[in-house]
């Protein structure tokens, strides 16, 4: 990865996780880190120099997909082991542990998945303060079936005779279950021992210590240079100008591109909210023109999408070049790109070209300044807020790079644009004044290159249709479609049909993901 990064980059008061593919990886962070504990991610191949060198309270052997008899499974630098550090095993991890110290693993094919009652045998570091017995979540197929010499059992279930074990003398704890996930209600208190109690991690990771952190790792990084930002007024382009804002002031330059395919208000609560209320340097570049004019009679999605990517690089550079002293780039990196960039399974398959300004660096030979890069996005969030970011900025729903392009489906014209947003206007003002707004994860509308028959008054009218689309979802990964009352769902089709000239037909989508996407193209 280029560039240097306004970011944590010791664990001298933390906790460093190694990945072996779970699908809850993350998950560990995320809940030490609500514990205030700061952790990070590496993959289990990291070299040990590497992790010596983030100098960790400690270490979490993740879950994995893997068995350990399988020859090639996945094994960390042997070395691991050798640091004098706390180690807590989690299922595979677990079984690593026991596998790479003279135990004995049995091998399933038969997978126990699903809750279990754990009883505590003995009272110790990793269960202190918690009941004797604890619902926890079970999803493995191998098992610790004999340990060796310095091990002992801690706690076992029905089917687990080891579901947790510990050489206390080392510090080396297992557990078979994930206390990771919430369907172990007390999973968090378990971690929480491990950091606090058995690696001793005493710091308190909170927004405003992270605030501090990063406004001073900011000012180490950039000097008495200046930075240029891409703001789009979503969340974390938001976040990441506020907060270097914050460290260099008016050295910050904002670029504000009106594509032209933005929804009705966007560039205003840009103005408002991050210009004026919060007083950062925004230049706002109309380039509607040259957007719309290269999208004219252009009706395939992925073509669209390239143009939007390459026009919008063209707008930028030749922006940025005006500025004078330039010499880094912000970006609003998060850590889940950061970690999916080095994960284990490698970069995901990339569905659709996503427009990102990824592409700038390289071409502008500017220095990188990623001051999100090692947060998850509700943290992102909660920094916001820290700085007093508005609610309308912080609360509002993803909205793709490409904006009302890919969702007047087919080719673009003014006339279409303006329908949709006017529709969308409608949609989300019924939204939040109902409050379901915050309820769902994303809600727009869709213009359908479709017309149908209808009648107005006493004339038959042949006009437009648009789709409404409302999600619930984790991660945009998965979603499902939102159950919004009826009576809401009423109230903006009315709304619709009665004050957006050229719409006469209003649909609701019921469909998922998979296997639909989100968007339309
Ligand atoms: P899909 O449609 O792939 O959307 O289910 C998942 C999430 O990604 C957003 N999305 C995009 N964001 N550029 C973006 O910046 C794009 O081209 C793009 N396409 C989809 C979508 O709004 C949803 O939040």
């Amino acid at each position: 990865m280029s560039g240097s990064t306004a970011a944590p980059s010791s664990l001298s008061n933390g906790v460093l996780i190694l990945d072996f593919g779970s699908q809850y990886t993350q998950l560990i962070a995320r809940r030490l880190r609500e514990l205030e504990v700061y952790a990070e991610i590496l993959p289990y191949s990291t070299p040990i120099s590497q992790i010596r060198a983030k100098a960790p309270r400690g270490l979490i052997l993740s879950g994995g997909p893997d068995s350990v008899h399988r020859s090639g499974s996945p094994r960390p630098d042997p070395a691991v082991f050798e640091l004098g550090l706390p180690v807590l095993g989690i299922c595979y991890g677990m079984q690593l542990m026991v596998a790479l110290h003279g135990g004995k693993v049995r091998a399933s094919r038969t997978r126990e998945y699903g809750h279990a009652a754990l009883t505590v045998l003995e009272p110790n570091a990793l269960f202190e303060a918690l009941p004797g017995s604890l619902q926890v979540w079970m999803s493995h197929g191998d098992g610790a079936e004999r340990l060796h010499n310095g091990f002992k059992v801690l706690a076992k279930t029905e089917t687990a005779p080891y579901a947790a074990i510990a050489d206390e003398s080392r510090g080396w704890y297992g557990v078979q279950f994930h206390p990771e996930v919430a369907h172990t209600p007390e999973g968090g208190r378990v971690l929480e021992n491990f950091a606090r109690r058995i690696c001793r991690v005493h710091d308190r990771w909170t927004m405003a210590s992270l605030l501090e952190r990063q406004i001073s790792a900011i000012r180490d990084q950039v000097g008495q240079g200046s930075v240029v930002c891409a703001l789009s007024g979503g969340v974390d382009s938001s976040v990441a100008a506020a907060l270097i804002h914050r460290a260099i002031g008016r050295r910050l330059h904002c670029l504000f591109v009106d594509t032209g395919l933005l929804r009705e208000g966007d560039r205003e609560r840009v103005e408002g909210s991050l210009g004026q209320a919060l007083g950062l340097n925004i230049k706002v570049v109309d380039a509607s023109k040259l957007f719309l004019g290269r999208l004219a009679r252009v009706s395939d999605p992925e073509r669209k999408r390239k143009i939007i990517g390459k026009t919008f690089i063209e707008v930028f550079e030749k922006q940025a070049k005006r500025l004078k002293g330039v010499d880094f780039l912000a970006q609003g990196t998060l850590y889940p790109d950061v970690i999916e960039s080095v994960s284990v399974h490698g970069p995901s398959a990339v569905i659709k070209s996503h427009h990102n300004v990824g592409g700038l660096p390289k071409r502008m030979r500017l220095k990188l300044v990623e001051p999100l890069r090692f947060l998850f996005k509700d943290e992102v969030r909660r920094l916001g807020a820290e700085m007093g970011l508005p609610r309308e900025i912080l609360g509002a729903h993803p909205f793709p790079g490409p904006g009302l392009a890919i969702r007047v489906i087919g080719t673009l014209t003014k006339e279409r644009l303006r329908m949709l947003r006017a529709v969308d206007l409608i949609f989300r003002e019924e939204l939040h004044r109902s409050g379901w707004y915050d309820k769902v994860w994303q809600a727009f509308a869709v213009l359908l290159p479709v017309k149908s028959v209808g009648v107005m008054g006493d004339a038959r009218s042949y006009e437009s249709t648009v789709v409404l689309r409302s999600v619930d979802s984790r991660d945009g990964m998965t979603a499902d479609w939102s159950r919004l009352p009826a009576q809401l769902l009423q109230k903006v089709s009315g709304r619709i049909v009665s004050e957006v000239k050229g719409v006469n037909r209003v649909a609701y989508d019921i469909s998922s993901k998979p296997p639909a996407t989100i968007e339309w193209e």
